[in-house]
């Protein structure tokens, strides 16, 4: 393999990793901007595990009842019974490389496990638990 080749695979490597670097510090910033941080990857673990009970239907529900506890493996919906690939971007380096796509899900699954939406202090937490795995 010649210099330019190595140079352009190890520049097609790195983009995925950019991209999430790109994206988690454009979510940090616009938390940040709300009065959001210091970000605790312990604070993030600790609200992934914890459990809400639904006002509705009393169904106990958390954040590990469709991505599972083991966030290298896949996860599977609650309602629909649909995969969802794994959580942590060392296994699935697509995690959290679109603003878009995480600030969707994030509204959607607070509202779901929490019955509300999720502050941009949890949201902060979150991520910098679930960017180290
Ligand atoms: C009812 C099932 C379900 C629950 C419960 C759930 N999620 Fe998800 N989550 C999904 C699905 C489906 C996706 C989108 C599919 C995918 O990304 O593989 C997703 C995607 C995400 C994403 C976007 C990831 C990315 O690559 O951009 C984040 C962030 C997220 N979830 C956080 C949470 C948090 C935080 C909780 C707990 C408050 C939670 N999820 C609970 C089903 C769920």
């Amino acid at each position: 393999m010649n210099i330019k080749l190595i140079g352009i695979t190890a520049l097609l490597f790195a983009i995925p990793f950019y991209a999430q670097a790109d994206a988690i510090s454009e979510l940090e910033a616009k938390y940040q901007a709300q009065g959001a941080g210091p970000f605790s990857a312990a604070a993030g673990e600790a609200l992934w595990t914890k459990t809400f009970v639904d006002a509705k239907s009393g169904d106990r529900r958390n954040c590990t009842t469709c991505h599972t506890t083991d966030l290298t493996k896949e996860g599977k919906h609650a309602r629909t019974g649909k995969i969802i690939k794994p959580m942590a971007p060392s296994i699935n380096p697509q995690r959290f490389t679109k603003v878009k796509k995480v600030r969707k899900w994030f509204v959607r699954n607070c509202k779901w496990v929490l019955g509300r939406e999720c502050t941009a202090q949890e949201k902060g937490d979150v991520l910098a638990f679930l960017k180290r795995l």
